[in-house]
Formats: structure tokens, sequence, C-alpha cells
């Protein structure tokens, strides 16, 4: 049996939702990281930075470009040792066409050789966009496999693409 561990960066707090902005209390890529967690019964973590983001939505959007502009890694409230698993899918919102930061900062945090990691983002529209580029670059000797775009405004009604796409990733 695969060790599995899903670990996950989610925003709550204010969000733009299919054209407007409105506040959420749970984070689009948490519910579709408690579903995987639900259909495989891996492990979680979520990746959270040290201080919060703000919760305004404008105010967030320009700290991320900040950080993404400083190439930042900032300070994580917890750590995780990967080494007992065997999969790591990894859970993000597209920020600016890549990872939040903190994403950054936790796959630098640990190590990842020899590891499969399955790329799970959610986006309004521009997918995975650099991120899987940027997780090889961070994790030269993991094994970046084929990852999943869901839209974070569908994300309550996504288990059929999560599931379709755990089995295909023989996951499930
Ligand atoms: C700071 C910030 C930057 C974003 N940049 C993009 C983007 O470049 N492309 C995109 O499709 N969606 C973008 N979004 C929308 C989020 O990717 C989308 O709403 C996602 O599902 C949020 O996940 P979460 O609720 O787990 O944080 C951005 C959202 C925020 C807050």
């Amino acid at each position: 049996m695969k060790k599995i561990l899903t670990a996950y960066f989610s925003h709550s707090g204010e969000n733009y939702f299919s054209g407007k902005i409105i506040k959420i209390e749970e984070g689009n890529t948490a519910i579709v990281a408690k579903k995987i967690a639900a259909m495989t019964g891996c492990d979680l973590f979520e990746i959270k930075r040290a201080e919060p983001y703000p919760e305004k939505y404008t105010d967030c959007v320009k700290e991320s470009r900040e950080e993404l502009k400083a190439d930042a890694r900032p300070k994580l409230s917890e750590y995780k040792d990967v080494s007992g698993y065997d999969v790591v899918i990894l859970g993000y919102p597209n920020w600016c066409g890549t990872m939040p930061m903190p994403v950054f900062a936790f796959l630098e945090s640990t190590n990842f050789d020899g590891k499969k990691i399955f790329p799970l983002c959610t986006n309004e529209g521009s997918g995975l966009a650099r991120s899987v580029d940027d997780i090889k670059k961070l994790c030269p000797n993991a094994d970046v496999c084929e990852g999943l775009s869901v839209k974070g405004s569908q994300a309550k009604e996504s288990d059929d693409t999560v599931r379709e796409w755990l089995k295909k990733s023989a996951l499930l």
C-alpha cells in the first residue's frame, strides 16, 4: 500500500468567485483536499503562513504579488517531514500564475527525492499555469506526475472529476 499525504494551502476570507468578491468560510482547495482525504484515507497537512494573509481580497492580492516579486519564502506556522510517504498530493490555489509562496517554502523545507508529487490546483481559469514547472525546479529529484486543475467556484461539485483523476493516477 502506498502511503499518501495531501499537503495543501488554502485561503479563506474574501475571494473572487465567478466575477464577484464574496466571503468564504472554507477555501476551495481545502474543500477538494478534504474530499481526497475522504476518498483515499490519506493523511492531511495544511500549509499555513505563520502570519496569516489579509482577509480582504485586494490586500491579499497586493501582498501575494509583492512576495512573488521578491521570490520570498515566508515562515510557516508548522513544517512537515515527508520521509514517511511515497506520494504527496500537493494542493494550492493559482496565485498570479503559480503557487502561493508558502508552498514554495514547504517544498524547500523537506526532502522530496524519489517521491511522486501530484499537483492539484484550484483556480478561476488560468489552470496549473507555471506551477508545475516551478515544482519541478524546486524538487528536481521527485517524479512530478500529471496534475489536476479544478475551477475554484466548482470545488464543492468536484467529486466525480477528483475520483476519476485519483483512479487514473492509481491512487484509488
Ligand atoms: C492572491 C490571489 C491571486 C489569484 N490569482 C489567480 C490567477 O492568476 N489565475 C486564476 O485563475 N485565479 C487566480 N486566483 C483565484 C484563485 O486561484 C481561486 O479562487 C482558488 O480556487 C482559490 O483557492 P482557495 O480558496 O483554496 O485559496 C487568485 C486568487 C487570489 C486570492
